[in-house]
């Protein structure tokens, strides 16, 4: 789908209401129903009249831009808003950046403030997909667009969403346990395997549940997996919050329940790294048995990458969050400059990336149109790619640590 946004005449307000959100309505902001159009400059008015309308990289200048991140409690939180301030700022822009201690109160209270204080985008990586809706009413009031960042806003306020390809995360874990345990080659073994998913409230936590099922299912299938415990359902193995304590205490239940006879614990399948380093702390202490335990991850956060180090979480599904903070950059100065919005600005970013207008769809079955990113797999044997990346050191002891 083409995503055509007005040109260079129109006031920004104008261009920021034909960003209409995902699956929004493109008639019902044409030119001729939008009010800004009566203030559209008369042919005879000389440049300095003009002065409105966006000049080619007026993306940028005096513009404010509001981020509003979930959390400082997790790593990758932290990560994502400094690099997104800093890419924003190096780009001309003001920037406002809060946290909202995962309190989704708090969150549509940063989000009202920075409306007050005049942003002309948001950036928002919403706690809860569903809870942002007054907040990003009034963002639609004021003809502010909003870029639905990482995770998607359900309601149709969002106009795109950069993101990474969720599905494929949850799948890269799936694969991963599938070739780590051999199971194409278990003949008659069956291997016994637990899983632990991340917040309902985060739409895409579904997404990697659903990804790494899918991989795993025709092991399920064929008897060479079994979950033990039998808690498969992503209701009963999500985690609020993503909090590690919650995915270490149901870890421990379910080690004491099902496998304190000495039942073979062979993997647990986490979808990020807050669940993998509960479920490692409760693997390392309450675990009898003396095997490895394949243990899955997502996004490379340092205490993780520790574990790999050490053998005690396998892999982690490493998403570039510098990359993703670029891609919503470019992103940004095209919807602020009225440019076409679609795959075409892909090159413009000269990061990998899709263009897809079908995965991702808001409560009321609108399609997202999305910039997903692609995500990548990394264990103790390639630990240097992160370093290549510049976003991380390593120190003697071959630990890594994040250079945000
Ligand atoms: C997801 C995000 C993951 C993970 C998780 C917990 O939405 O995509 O990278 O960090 O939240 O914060």
């Amino acid at each position: 789908m083409k995503r055509k946004l007005l040109g260079a005449l129109l006031s920004t307000a104008m261009v920021a209401s034909l960003a209409v959100g995902c699956g929004g309505n493109d008639n019902s902001t044409t030119p001729a129903d939008t009010p800004a159009e009566t203030e559209a400059p008369a042919a005879d008015e000389t440049p300095a009249a003009d002065a409105e309308a966006p000049a080619a990289d007026a993306s940028a200048g005096g513009k404010k831009i509001g981020i509003s991140m979930p959390t400082q409690s997790l790593e990758r939180w932290n990560r994502d808003g400094a690099y997104l301030d800093e890419q924003f700022k190096a780009a001309g822009f003001e920037t406002i950046l809060t946290y909202s201690d995962d309190k989704t109160d708090q969150q549509v209270n940063d989000i009202q403030n920075m409306l007050a204080d005049g942003v002309d985008m948001l950036v928002v990586a919403a706690i809860d997909g569903n809870a942002l809706n007054t907040a990003l009413a009034g963002a639609a009031e004021k003809n502010i667009p909003v870029i639905s960042y990482d995770r998607l806003i359900l309601n149709d306020a969002a106009s795109y969403y950069v993101s990474f390809d969720n599905y494929t995360v949850g799948k890269l874990q799936g694969e991963y346990i599938v070739k780590a345990l051999d199971l194409e080659n278990a003949g008659d073994k069956t291997y016994n395997i637990e899983i632990t998913a991340g917040d309902p409230a985060d739409n895409n936590a579904t997404y990697f549940y659903q990804g790494a099922i899918d991989a795993i299912q025709p092991y399920l299938d064929n008897g060479a997996l079994n979950i033990v415990s039998g808690q498969k359902d992503f209701e009963t193995v999500a985690t609020a919050g993503w909090k590690t304590d919650t995915a270490l205490a149901r870890a421990q239940n379910v080690l004491s329940s099902y496998y304190a006879d000495g039942t073979q614990l062979d993997a647990w399948l986490c979808s990020n790294d807050s669940t993998a380093l509960g479920v490692t702390q409760a693997v390392t202490s309450d675990y009898a048995g003396s095997n490895k335990v394949v243990i899955t991850g997502q996004d490379g956060d340092e205490a993780n990458l520790k574990n790999i180090v050490d053998g005690t979480q396998t892999m982690t599904v490493y998403k570039n969050v510098s990359n993703e903070s670029i891609v919503t950059l470019a992103l940004a100065k095209a919807i602020l400059a009225g440019e076409t919005v679609d795959e075409s600005l892909i090159p413009s970013f000269g990061i990998e990336c899709t263009f897809d207008t079908e995965s991702y769809e808001t409560s009321a079955g609108n399609k997202c149109p999305s910039f997903l990113l692609v995500p990548s797999v990394i264990t103790a044997d390639n630990l240097q790619e992160l370093v290549d990346t510049g976003l991380y050191t390593m120190d003697a002891d071959g630990y890594l640590k994040a250079a945000n």
